[in-house]
């Protein structure tokens, strides 16, 4: 798969319910086939040499008011995730990293997450960022307040505060700005996903549900890509103005 210069893919995978419900099924079955387009999707990335993917799997939005039986069904498939994929992250060099207040998810789910954190911490292959309670205003918020943290105790000046310095406090530091953002289910919007690191991304949505999702949704999302013209701000093609 050609990546066609996609550093940093991140996807909001929406759908699940409605891919169910379209089959008569109950939602929690939609997340469970949602688990199968995650595993494909993060080993074709992982073959094709991505750097960096972002998937959304849990917004704070999600976590806190989509029904306690929904919730719980989510927390036992990343659970499962979190077992049963280790060999697959391993064999594809994938290293798995987090975003978001983990802290609030259930201690048997967290666990699990931080011994796959642990165990892939040295792969060299994709980063493979998991947003779980997330959400990209209490990043923000959550930056913020550590910036303050800082300079009340006199280790950092207000003047110094810059863009950079906010980026090193953002969940993942080493995150690269995101280049491709892709969103399925056909909705417009960003849902407070990656505020700080999709400034200068290109969108491609997809009427797609998330379970359906497989390779050659995401070689047509890098051919889209490649057609853009990135100008982050600048001039058509990049020149200098004539
Ligand atoms: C959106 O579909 C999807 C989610 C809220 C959760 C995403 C979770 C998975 C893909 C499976 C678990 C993930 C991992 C990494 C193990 P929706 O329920 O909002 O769909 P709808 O908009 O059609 O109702």
């Amino acid at each position: 798969m050609d990546l066609r210069g996609v550093r940093h893919l991140a996807i909001i995978m929406d759908g699940n319910g409605r891919w169910a419900e379209a089959r008569g099924q109950i939602r929690s079955r939609g997340h469970r086939a949602g688990v199968d387009a995650v595993r494909e999707v993060v080993t074709e990335c992982a073959r094709a040499h991505l750097p960096w993917l972002t998937l959304y799997a849990l917004s704070t939005e999600n976590f806190r008011q989509r029904p306690s039986l929904e919730v719980h069904t989510l927390m036992a498939l990343l659970r499962r995730f979190m077992i049963n994929e280790r060999p697959t992250l391993m064999e594809n060099a994938v290293r798995l990293v987090t975003a978001g207040r983990l802290h609030e998810l259930p201690p048997r789910v967290l666990a699990e997450i931080r011994r796959t954190e642990a165990l892939t911490a040295n792969n060299r292959g994709t980063t493979l960022c998991l947003a779980l309670n997330y959400g990209g205003r209490g990043e923000l918020v959550d930056a913020a307040q550590a910036i303050a943290r800082e300079a009340r105790a006199g280790r950092l000046n207000p003047e110094d505060i810059d863009e950079a310095a906010l980026a090193q406090r953002m969940y993942c530091p080493s995150m690269p700005d995101v280049d491709l953002l892709i969103r399925t289910a056909g909705d417009l919007r960003v849902s407070n996903f990656l505020l700080w690191q999709i400034s200068y991304a290109e969108i491609f949505v997809t009427s797609m549900c998330w379970p359906d999702v497989r390779r050659p949704l995401l070689e047509e999302a890098f051919g889209e890509y490649a057609r853009r013209d990135r100008r982050f701000g600048g001039v058509q093609g990049g020149g200098a103005a004539s």
